[in-house]
């Protein structure tokens, strides 16, 4: 069964289109990773997905009621954490709570009950009075995810919620999230870390506003890269990085930390036709070159190459 079902949505500012005629589906109990660069338009598409911004055209089934028709209804199964976490910093962490939980309609045993869930959840038992301005970035994201979903939606949007906390707190809340799904909640949630979306079973990336890949992991990586990656690890990288960008058998280069990355194209020989470009152009050492398995990071930096041109 489909929980999302987007068609043909589309918002533009006056002139400016910032999310195009995109169409997905997103299956119950599903978690859709929406990723995309800076002003890509995924925050624009969640706004529209939750019913709190008018598309310009199209529609989209959300739990089975249109955003455009039935705008109240889709606000009413949603959950929602905004890109800037949704707590209010001057009330205590049971304010934040009580106010959600009354935003969605609970009351008496069942707020109690679900307050103890978001408590337990943000690891915050014990600690109710606490001003939320006070807690830690990765404690202060459970609790706002606790509260996006204090009312059990069936569906849950998470607007880049990872952003600025710290790599231990980004993994544990990453299993807050598949917990959710494993109890059949949907979850669209937009990152910019690639290395999430390997956790994501379907990923869709946007670029200007409109999707230019979509499918899993495994999926993406054998689709959309058909060429051999090599990792490169040498001395003076700006220069190799330079030598080998103008080299006939490289179609693309990046780099990633110490290393580059090349994609090849048939006029590529050998490792030995790069050892050979960096020593005839200068003094690089090379001290390794290996084919290497394709990362996520890879794919998606060939795709937008490609939308460019
Ligand atoms: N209310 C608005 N009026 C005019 N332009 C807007 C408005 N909201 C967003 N935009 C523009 O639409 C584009 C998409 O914005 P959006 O916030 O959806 O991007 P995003 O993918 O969420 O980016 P980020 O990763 O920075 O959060 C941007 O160019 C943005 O400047
Ligand atoms: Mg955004």
């Amino acid at each position: 069964m489909n929980s999302i079902e987007v068609k043909k949505l589309t918002k533009r500012f006056g002139k400016f289109t910032a999310v195009d005629d995109i169409n997905f589906t997103v299956k119950q109990g599903e978690v859709l990773g929406f990723l995309g660069a800076n002003g890509a338009g995924k925050s624009t598409t969640i706004k529209m997905l939750c019913a709190l911004l008018e598309p310009s055209s199209g529609d989209a089934l959300v739990g089975g009621y249109s955003i455009t028709k039935q705008p109240e209804m889709v606000k009413k199964s949603i959950g929602y954490m905004s890109q800037r976490f949704s707590l209010y910093n001057d009330l205590t962490v049971e304010e934040n709570i009580n106010f959600f939980g009354g935003v969605y309609g609970l009351d008496g045993a069942e707020l109690i009950d679900r307050k103890n869930w978001v408590l337990k959840i943000a690891n915050l038992q014990g600690q109710e009075k606490l001003l939320t301005a006070s807690l830690p970035g990765g404690i202060k994201q459970r609790l706002a995810l606790g509260t996006a979903v204090i009312h059990r939606p069936k569906i849950v949007f998470l607007d880049e919620p990872t952003s600025g906390v710290d790599p231990i707190s980004r993994r544990s809340f990453w299993d807050l999230i598949n917990d959710l799904s494993a109890q059949g909640t949907t979850v669209l949630v937009t990152t910019h870390y690639l290395e999430e979306a390997e956790y994501c079973e379907n990923i869709i990336l946007i670029n200007s506003g409109k999707i230019i890949a979509e499918g899993n992991s495994k999926k993406l990586k054998s689709e959309y890269l058909k060429s051999d990656i090599y990792e490169i690890v040498c001395s003076d990288l700006i220069n190799a990085f330079e030598i080998l960008s103008k080299a006939e058998f490289v179609d693309e280069i990046s780099i990633f930390g110490n290393y580059l990355h090349i994609m090849v194209n048939n006029k590529f020989t050998g490792v030995e036709q790069v050892k050979n470009t960096l020593q005839m152009n200068s003094q690089i050492q090379l001290t390794r070159i290996n084919k290497i398995q394709p990362s996520l990071e890879d794919v998606f930096i060939h795709l937008l190459e490609e939308s460019r041109v």
